[in-house]
């Protein structure tokens, strides 16, 4: 089946980049979100996004009205019956996606596959909340979604080989470089590796072995990691980063050898967590 129509379930960071491709790949796509600021929002974000590509010359006019006129938004979850292709980009939370996993399984026909872009929970358990547990698939894009080229592609354990061909097209149709995860493990292959990069930079500062700009000089010279663990944590927000550790805790148990820093912790509490100039480490880092 050809995908010409593409539902976006969320008009926030994720699912208005989602969006974007989507549009750019040459799908019509029907974004939605609860609230009309919140789509708004999300469709003001793809405007700015490719009015500087205008600006600096790697787009015509024409070519970034032409992406906008195929993108919608809209509040109503029935406006995306008629797609062949949804991805949902909702918060992080279990019960809200098998929520709306319930509700697009009810109205979207039943061949349409259903994507989550969820960062690190069950593929199986979102699957369950669904009569089409086959056509479930994880689908985690990188944020800013225009710009990170990977796609992980994560089997639940029902999911169909034609699921995952279908939707590894997809996404290569918009771009993306594509890994197959095929066991559905907390955090994937990525987040399950970033975790303890993050917990073991918190330690070692934490613990006066160096400074956080000693930590991220020595991972980007070292490895050659563009972003230093710090940087990177206030760029993805460390409450996601704490949300993600305690998962992986529940779920993965006695597998896991590291504990949550006291650093991150405090962060949360105090909720600087990053992903604006002066919160998350960055308080730190002027003391
Ligand atoms: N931010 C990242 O770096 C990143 C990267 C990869 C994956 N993810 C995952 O993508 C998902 C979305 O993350 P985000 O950063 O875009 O969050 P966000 O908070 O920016 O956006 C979530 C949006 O979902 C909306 N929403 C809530 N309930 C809804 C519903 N029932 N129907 C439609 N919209 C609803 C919210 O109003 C909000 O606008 C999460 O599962 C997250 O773990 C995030």
């Amino acid at each position: 089946m050809e995908i010409k129509k593409v539902g976006v379930v969320g008009a926030g960071t994720m699912g208005n980049g989602i969006a974007q491709v989507a549009a750019m790949a040459g799908c019509d796509v029907v974004m939605r979100d609860i609230k009309d600021e919140f789509v708004e929002r999300g469709i003001g974000a793809i405007d700015k996004f490719l009015a500087k590509g205008v600006e600096k010359g790697k787009m015509e006019a024409a070519q970034k009205d032409a992406i906008m006129g195929r993108i919608k938004g809209t509040t109503e979850l029935s406006d995306l019956a008629d797609c062949d292709f949804v991805i949902e980009a909702v918060l992080e939370v279990m019960d809200l996606k098998q929520e709306v996993f319930g509700q697009l399984d009810k109205i979207c026909r039943p061949e349409v596959i259903l994507a989550t872009n969820t960062s690190s929970m069950s593929i199986t358990t979102i699957a369950a909340a669904t009569q089409r547990p086959d056509k479930v698939v994880g689908m985690h894009f990188f944020n800013p979604v225009p710009l990170m080229k990977l796609c992980e592609i994560i089997r639940g354990h029902a999911t169909s080989d034609e699921t995952v061909a279908v939707t590894t097209k997809f996404a290569e149709g918009m771009g993306k470089l594509t890994v197959e995860v095929k066991k559905d493990v907390p955090g994937f292959i990525v987040n399950r590796i970033l975790m303890p990069l993050f917990v073991e930079a918190a330690w070692l500062y934490e613990t006066g072995v160096a400074s956080m700009e000693d930590i991220d000089k020595a991972v980007k010279a070292g490895l050659n990691h563009p972003m230093g663990p710090f940087e990177l944590m206030d760029f993805t927000g460390v409450d996601i980063g704490v949300n993600v550790i305690n998962y992986f805790h529940e779920e993965l148990n006695k597998e896991l050898k590291w504990v949550m820093p006291h650093t991150m912790k405090d962060l949360v509490k105090a909720g600087k967590v990053g992903r604006k100039a002066g919160q998350g480490w960055f308080d730190y880092r002027k003391k």
